[in-house]
C-alpha cells in the first residue's frame, strides 16, 4: 500500500508563497551550494548543500505519484507536461483546463475530491510514495485524516503575508511524532510523522501503528517551479 505525506518550503512565519504565488526567498535553498542532485526528469538539476541534497534524495527515491491542487497545476504552468519528479499527477479540480488531458502527459484531472485524488495517487505509486501540495489540498488532506506525514522546509525569511500553510485546520491540536531535524544551508527539514519512527544506519524509516495508514511525503516541492531560477 502507498503511503502519503505533504512537504513545502515554508517561511519563518508560515508561509509557502507570497500574495503573487512567487516562492522567491523560500526555494533559495535549491540554488545555494555545490552539490548536484539531478533531478528525476533530466530537464532538471539542484545545486544545494550535502545535508540537503541527502534529502531530496530521499525523497526522489521514494516519491511514486502527486497530488496537486489546481492553483498549483496552473502556477506552474503545467510543469511543461512532466513534473519534475518524472511521477504521475493527480490534480484536483471542478473543471479540467482547456487543452487537457494530453497524451503526452502524465496528469489525471480529478473533480470528485480529494478521496478519490488520494486514492487514484496510491494506485499508481504501488508501494511508493503519494506527495500532496498546494495549501489548499493539503489541509483538506489534513483535516479529512489522510497525511501520515508532514515535512516543512523551514527558511528563515518573513514574508509578512500570502499563502498559509497551515490555515482552515480542523480538529487542532494536531499532534505529531517527531520533528527529526536535518539543518541545511539556509533551511531547516522538519520531518513530523502521525505514527511512531524508526532510524536505522541514520536513515529515517517510518513505522506506523497498526491499522492506521501509512504515509511519508518526499520532497516533491522542487524547483520545478517556473518562476524558480538555478535549477536547470
Ligand atoms: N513553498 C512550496 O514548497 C510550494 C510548493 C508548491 C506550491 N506552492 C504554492 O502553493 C500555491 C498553490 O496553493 P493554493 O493553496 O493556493 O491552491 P491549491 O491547493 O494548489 O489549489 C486549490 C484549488 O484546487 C481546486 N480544489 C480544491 N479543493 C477541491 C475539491 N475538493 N474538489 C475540486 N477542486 C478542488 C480549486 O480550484 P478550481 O475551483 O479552479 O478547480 C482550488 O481553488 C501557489 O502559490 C504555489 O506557488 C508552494
Amino acid at each position: 500500500m502507498a503511503t502519503v505525506g505533504t512537504e513545502m518550503s515554508m517561511s519563518l512565519d508560515g508561509f509557502i508563497a507570497d500574495p503573487s504565488d512567487e516562492v522567491g526567498p523560500l526555494f533559495a535553498w535549491y540554488g545555494n551550494g555545490d552539490v548536484a542532485v539531478p533531478m528525476p526528469d533530466p530537464r532538471w538539476t539542484v545545486r544545494t548543500s550535502e545535508a540537503s541534497a541527502r534529502h531530496l534524495r530521499d525523497g526522489f527515491t521514494r516519491i511514486g505519484a502527486l497530488v496537486a491542487g489546481r492553483r498549483w497545476f496552473d502556477v506552474a504552468r503545467g510543469w511543461d507536461g512532466n513534473h519534475p519528479m518524472g511521477v504521475p499527477v493527480f490534480v484536483v479540480t471542478h473543471t479540467a483546463p482547456d487543452g487537457w488531458p494530453r497524451d503526452d502527459a502524465p496528469f489525471t484531472f480529478v473533480t470528485d475530491g480529494i478521496d478519490s485524488a488520494v486514492a487514484q495517487a496510491k494506485a499508481a505509486a504501488g508501494e511508493k510514495l503519494v506527495g500532496v501540495a498546494g495549501a489548499n489540498i493539503a489541509q483538506q488532506c489534513l483535516n479529512a485524516g489522510l497525511l501520515d506525514e508532514i515535512v516543512v522546509n523551514l527558511v528563515p525569511v518573513l514574508l509578512g503575508e500570502g499563502i498559509r500553510f497551515f490555515d482552515n485546520l480542523k480538529g487542532t491540536p494536531v499532534e505529531l511524532k517527531g520533528p527529526r531535524v536535518i539543518e541545511g544551508t539556509g533551511v531547516t527539514h522538519l520531518h513530523c510523522f502521525s505514527g511512531s519512527l524508526l532510524v536505522e544506519e541514520g536513515v529515517l524509516r517510518s513505522v506506523f501503528v497498526p491499522g492506521a495508514s501509512r504515509v511519508f511525503v518526499p520532497c516533491f516541492a522542487f524547483p520545478g517551479h517556473p518562476r524558480v531560477r538555478g535549477g536547470g
